[in-house]
């Protein structure tokens, strides 16, 4: 969170060089047939993705049930009074913790802490449900450390959270301090895990490493929403961003 990463737009030749690594990817390992349709629309959308931009669209799907399509970034808002009718407490996946999370998350939540657990590497939750109201104060929180600019690249404006979502963890490891105050979460045992393994349970990180172009947001190792193992793996597998599947999806990249 303290750092700041510029926000770049995409080159060519770094896309067609993206697009053909996931294209490799895809025949050294064959493949689902989810892979092969998400590396089949590769190339189009990820040239077509625009310049990140700061504006106040409504995302079109942004029903409470289509939380697996939404696209909330930093064009794309929800409404404000968008809640979920299901919250329920981090207790019900066995978290000593009274933050809420949608109910369809607990099963596959619940099933990863206890993987980590038993890799010996447990996790907590640093942030879990923010409210629209919440996510106003947050990012005024972070314009009055680090200054409007700055925290434009770190912390969502109210509607364009994806924590608002109610889908969306910030973890860190148990007994350690938030991973953001970490030179690079990933890197520790617990962080690493996640990375590796998190995408088996239904979440995936919204924001990876080196793809600040392509998420209009620094590089978070902590953030992960949960869209269901089907589609989380999708997500694995293509080597694509989050936002570059869901703007593909939502058709607003052509
Ligand atoms: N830190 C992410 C972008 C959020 O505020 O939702
Ligand atoms: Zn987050």
């Amino acid at each position: 969170m303290n750092s700041r990463v510029k926000l770049t737009k995409p080159t060519l030749p770094i896309l067609a060089t993206v697009v053909s690594i996931t294209r490799e990817k895809f025949i050294q390992r064959g493949r689902t047939l989810a892979c092969t349709i998400a590396l089949g629309l590769a190339g189009s959308f990820a040239l077509a993705l625009p310049e990140c931009a700061f504006e106040d669209r409504l995302a079109t799907r942004s029903d409470i049930h289509d939380w697996q399509y939404t696209l909330v970034d930093t064009t794309w808002r929800l409404p404000a009074d968008y809640e979920p009718d299901d919250l329920v407490s981090l207790r019900e996946a066995g978290f000593d913790d009274d933050r809420l999370i949608r109910a369809v998350v607990i099963e596959d939540l619940s099933a990863m802490r206890q993987a980590a657990i038993e890799a010996g590497v447990p996790i907590a939750v640093q942030s879990a449900y923010r409210s629209y109201a919440y996510q106003h104060n947050t990012f005024d929180y972070w314009v009055g450390i680090q200054g409007r600019e700055a925290a434009l690249g770190s912390s969502a404006r109210p509607g364009h959270s994806e924590h608002q979502l109610g889908t969306v963890l910030d973890f860190r490891s148990e007994g350690g301090p938030a991973a953001w105050d970490m030179e690079d979460w990933a890197e520790t045992p617990a962080g690493a895990w996640m990375v590796d393994n998190s995408w088996r349970y239904g979440f995936v990180l919204s924001y990876p490493k080196d793809a600040s172009h392509l998420t209009c947001y620094i590089y978070e190792p902590w953030h992960y929403r949960y869209l269901g193992r089907d589609r989380a793996r999708l997500v694995h597998e293509s080597g694509l961003t989050l936002r570059e599947l869901l703007w593909h999806e939502s058709g607003m990249d052509r």
